[in-house]
């Protein structure tokens, strides 16, 4: 692991046996396949895919709530899928990741107010009197736009975007090196999404967080993130610099996701293409053991029976695909 490196997730794959099919005998299905990325210290990291692509999942594994069936994560240049016991509650304690949960209005407590949620990290690893807790809480509610009043207040009570602030202040109070927001604006109107996305921009800046954001929405995350991995079926298919990977996506569904995005933000990524231009229209049989997209591909072909391996196209510029520089010369022209 590099010393400029703060998160290292090396060839991660994650089963995962769903509740359905725990009584049958055909075991667990594989959720993430070979995930590898990096986040540096300070970062933002966009993570995008579609529902079910794996994205709640992989925050958890980093988390340490679910444990890798194979690879390696890293934190800080110390090995950390692999602690157990003690060591991986002493962890949770320091608390140095803090995931903001998903579904704000389901992961805040209802029964108890701000003050509480807020506190609750900071109660867990005790060592604090109630004097410097109360500091804390307010300080880190001040950090996240909310004053003092909201501190009685419980989570019902709150609107969506205070909610989602509620839930990042009860992340930073513990003072994390890493943040990882499970789609912090989906829930949200396009004026409290801008608001919520500034506000990382701002805690980055005032606390050199490194930041985790995960959205299955590209558009609303292209203007914040330094770097951004495509996440398709378990697998990260594109990573890259976002004037890359918006602008000239290497990976088709990372070409099919930029061409569908709404037209504001592909007219500020100038990607020219259309979603006709990409989309297959009929899926084709996949092959077992071959590329995950290769059903829904209009460029795939013999190679493509093969998984590819992540290549790197150039600086920083990681795909997965045997087409990746030659399928451009195969989109069909635009009517
Ligand atoms: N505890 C579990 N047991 C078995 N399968 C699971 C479990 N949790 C998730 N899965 C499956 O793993 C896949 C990935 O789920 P995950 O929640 O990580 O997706 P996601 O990308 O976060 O989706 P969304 O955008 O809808 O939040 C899905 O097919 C899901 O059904
Ligand atoms: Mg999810």
């Amino acid at each position: 692991m590099s010393a400029a490196e703060l998160l290292r997730v090396d060839s991660v794959d994650v089963h995962l046996r769903s509740r359905r099919r725990a009584s049958r005998r055909d075991g667990a299905s594989r959720i993430l396949a070979g995930v590898s990325f990096a986040v540096a210290p300070g970062e933002i990291v966009g993570v995008i895919g579609e529902t079910g692509s794996g994205k709640t999942t992989l925050a958890r594994t980093v988390l340490g709530l679910i444990r890798p069936t194979a690879g390696t994560i890293s934190f800080g240049g110390e090995e950390i899928s692999r602690v157990r016991g003690r060591g991986l509650r002493a962890r949770r304690r320091r608390g140095q990741i803090q995931l903001v949960f998903q579904d704000p209005l389901r992961s805040l407590d209802p029964d108890l107010n701000v003050a509480a949620i807020v506190a609750e990290g900071l109660d867990i690893r005790g060592g604090m009197d109630a004097d410097q807790r109360a500091t804390q809480v307010v300080r880190a509610l001040e950090l996240v736009g909310l004053d003092a009043a909201v501190l009685r207040r419980r989570s019902g009570e709150l609107s969506g975007g205070q909610r989602q602030r509620v839930a990042i202040a009860r992340a930073i109070v513990m003072e994390p090196r890493l943040l990882i927001c499970d789609e912090p604006v989906s829930a949200l109107d396009a004026s409290n999404r801008n608001r919520i996305l500034s506000l990382l921009l701002e805690l980055r800046a005032q606390l050199g967080l490194a930041i985790v954001i995960i959205s299955h929405d590209l558009a609303s995350i292209a203007g914040v993130v330094d770097r951004v991995a495509v996440l398709y079926r378990g697998r990260i298919v594109e990573d890259g610099p976002p004037e890359d990977v918006f602008r000239a996506p290497a990976h088709p569904y990372t070409a099919l996701l930029v061409a569908c995005a709404p037209r504001i933000s592909r007219a500020r990524w100038l990607f020219e293409l259309s979603p006709e231009q990409i989309r297959l229209e009929t899926p084709r049989q996949p092959v077992e053991g071959g590329c995950v997209f290769m059903a829904r591909c209009r460029f795939a072909d013999d190679r493509c029976a093969v998984e590819p391996a992540r290549a790197e196209i150039a600086r920083s510029h990681i795909v997965a695909c045997h087409r990746a520089t030659e399928w451009r010369a195969s989109v069909p022209s635009n009517r």
